[in-house]
């Protein structure tokens, strides 16, 4: 099972191709050019127009100028090629587990702004990102924090992850994704609470391990059998924080996922079709 700190991007793919869960690798950056990204931890989240910021399309073709509608104002050049330049240094880890046809992402930025919306975490895994292709490996993410607060891994004991699986069967409660069936997840009442304590109470607080952003992570999603269980952090006084990650595919498993993010969040997503 997964759970460990690996030195590279491509260690950490193997270790969850084969066991599953989660691996963190150091964020392919050094932590000089990691500060630009500083330039705008302070901003107020007025200065952003949207919270979420999604591309999906061609990796090659993705500048961090797709980036440029997320603030009221264009973003820096220092902070956009820098994005572009995680981008392109996480797509060259992975280059020999990549499929030649696997040519786009979903990438996406989230500005989250310091708040009790964590103080209880949010334990999930993610669910499928689309239908299993013809390029039939796992399905992933990499993520972590260029500033604030990294992302809560708990590493799962397998026998444990039946219990967890079970947390389905109690009212409203679902597995994927951590949601309260029907009620918007950023909506703090207290069902919703409730079910994330129910769920909190049985991660061990000394299994868990955090990112950071010196340190990105590499996680299966999409099978409660062998994903990688998480939760966004604490953010009540750790300053605003911005979440990066990446979903490599296929066009056409880029495009299936575009449309079902759009179909369930019209309003919020903005796209950019780059
Ligand atoms: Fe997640």
């Amino acid at each position: 099972m997964g759970g460990k700190t690996v030195a590279t991007l491509s260690d950490g793919f193997l270790e969850i191709k084969n066991g599953g869960g989660f691996a963190l690798f150091p964020t392919p950056v050094d932590s000089e050019k990691l500060h630009v990204f500083q330039q705008i931890q302070t901003l107020s989240p007025q200065s952003y127009s949207i919270n979420d910021f999604d591309y999906y399309g061609s990796i090659s073709d993705f500048t961090g100028k797709a980036f440029d509608g997320f603030g009221k104002l264009p973003l820096p050049e220092s902070v956009t090629s820098q994005m572009a330049n995680v981008t392109e240094e996480i797509t060259a880890g992975l280059a020999t587990h990549l499929d030649p046809t696997e040519t786009d992402a979903w990438i996406t930025i989230r500005f989250q702004p310091t708040s009790h919306a964590f103080d209880t975490p949010r334990w999930h895994i993610d669910g499928k990102m689309f239908t299993d292709g013809t390029v039939p490996k796992i399905q992933y993410k990499i993520g972590g924090a260029l500033f604030g607060p990294g992302t809560l891994f708990y590493d799962i004991p397998p026998e444990k992850r039946h219990s967890f699986a079970e947390e389905t069967t109690d009212p409203g409660i679902q597995f994927y994704n951590g949601l309260v069936a029907g009620k918007d997840p950023n909506v703090l009442n207290e069902e919703w609470l409730n079910a994330r304590k129910l769920v909190d109470k049985k991660v061990p607080q000394e299994n868990i391990v955090q990112g950071s952003s010196e340190f990105m992570a590499v996680f299966a999603v999409g099978d409660p059998g062998t994903s990688g269980f998480h939760s966004e952090p604490n953010m009540s006084s750790s300053g605003n924080r911005m979440f990066f990650s990446m979903v490599p595919g296929t066009k056409s498993q880029i495009e299936e996922l575009r449309q079902k993010f759009e179909q369930h969040n019209p309003n919020t997503k903005k796209t950019n079709r780059m």
